[in-house]
């Protein structure tokens, strides 16, 4: 089979020494990717391009599937967030985190089994601030019947594939009633309309919380807005271990970018200890959406032997410094390759 095109974004901070380290497990791993690397956010501009080049924008439409490290976006100085942008520039509407426990990762719960479902293009991330009167600043949130019945298309569509049985949408539609209202309503009428056997609640976002750190287990699907999805993707990867374990995809009609929920933790950036494991979640994300879509079972025989090695080494204890453990990034691949089967 011939080698299968993927951009490769480095990013900033640990993103650098992440995708190395993921590179590397997937060269071992016998999957054939021939990467194009890009660049997006401050390591964009110290090459002296824009935060997000349209060169990147074009190469990952092109090519349809992007690898990406996360990218810092310079506080203050009048860029618009580099992730938001790319997400809009692609219209990547559906962000998916899976949120699982993981052999020998200790954590509060051993029973989290959560998807994650973020719409990634409007709410309160729409980019529309401005100062109103000095003094007084404003910023839109914005919901369209568009985006918020796609997504609960989405979600249900994906629900009904992966054989979960219920959707909770998380919400604050009692105080933002016209919003918040919308993404419950286009939910509800999805889910009577076009998916009425799966299960389908709402809770009110403050008492979710709730919910999530006292019993997990109780929640299948989360559907939410895109500032909740954010803050609840973060809360749920406490639930399991933290950031450096929770993978990530954001999907549009046409491309899909592969990343993890962490950002570029500059207090980690240089040191070589940053955990990779959340990126490689990722990449086995995209082998198996790769696998799928190019009916490629090599991709997904490559998808399966990194799975069971990070499970094999974290089993054996080898873990990096976020998860108690002693080893850098570098080595923790190299566990990883060690542990790879057949
Ligand atoms: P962060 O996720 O970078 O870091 C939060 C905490 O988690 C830090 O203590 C960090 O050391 C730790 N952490 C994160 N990833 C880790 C890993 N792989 N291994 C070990 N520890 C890890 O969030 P923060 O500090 O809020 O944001 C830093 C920068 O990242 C900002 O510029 C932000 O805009 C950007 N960011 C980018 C994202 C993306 O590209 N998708 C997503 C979130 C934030």
């Amino acid at each position: 089979m011939k080698s299968v095109p993927i951009v490769l974004i480095p990013g900033d901070g640990i993103g650098v020494e992440i995708t190395l380290a993921v590179k590397k497990v997937i060269a071992a791993s016998g999957a054939d990717i021939k990467w194009f690397e890009r660049y997006a956010g401050v390591s964009a501009i110290e090459k002296g391009m824009d935060v997000l080049p349209t060169e990147t924008i074009e190469t990952i439409e092109h090519y349809k599937v992007a690898l990406k490290g996360p990218c810092t976006t310079p506080i203050g100085k009048g860029f618009t967030s580099v992730n938001v942008q790319l997400r809009k520039a692609l219209d990547l509407y559906a962000a998916v985190r899976p949120v699982r426990n993981l052999p020998g990762v200790e954590s509060r719960f051993d029973n989290v089994d959560i998807i994650i479902i973020r719409e990634n293009t409007e709410g309160l991330y729409s980019g529309v601030e401005n100062e109103v009167s000095p003094g007084v600043v404003m910023s839109m949130k914005v919901a369209t019947d568009k985006a918020c019945t796609r997504i609960a298309r989405w979600a249900f569509r994906y629900a009904t594939l992966r054989r979960r049985e219920k959707i909770t949408v998380f919400h604050k539609a009692n105080i933002m009633k016209v919003t918040d209202g919308l993404f419950i309503d286009r939910a509800q009428h999805i889910h009577k309309t076009e998916y009425p056997n799966i299960n389908y609640e709402e809770v009110i976002i403050d008492a979710g919380c709730m919910k999530l750190v006292q019993d997990p287990s109780q929640f299948d699907i989360l559907l939410l807005e895109n500032l909740y999805g954010d803050v609840v993707s973060d809360l749920c990867a406490g639930l399991v271990g933290g950031l450096g374990v929770v993978p990530g995809a954001n999907f549009g009609e046409n491309q899909a970018i592969f990343e993890a929920v962490h950002g570029s933790a500059p207090d980690l950036a240089g040191q070589g200890v940053a955990n990779p494991l959340a990126l490689l979640m990722s990449a086995v994300m995209m082998l198996n959406y790769l696998a799928d879509t190019n009916d490629n079972s090599e991709l997904k025989t490559a998808s399966d032997r990194i799975k069971r090695a990070y499970n094999a080494a974290l089993s054996d204890g080898c873990k990096t410094r976020d998860l108690g453990g002693e080893l850098g990034t570098d080595k923790f691949a190299d566990a990883i390759i060690e542990r790879l089967d057949g």
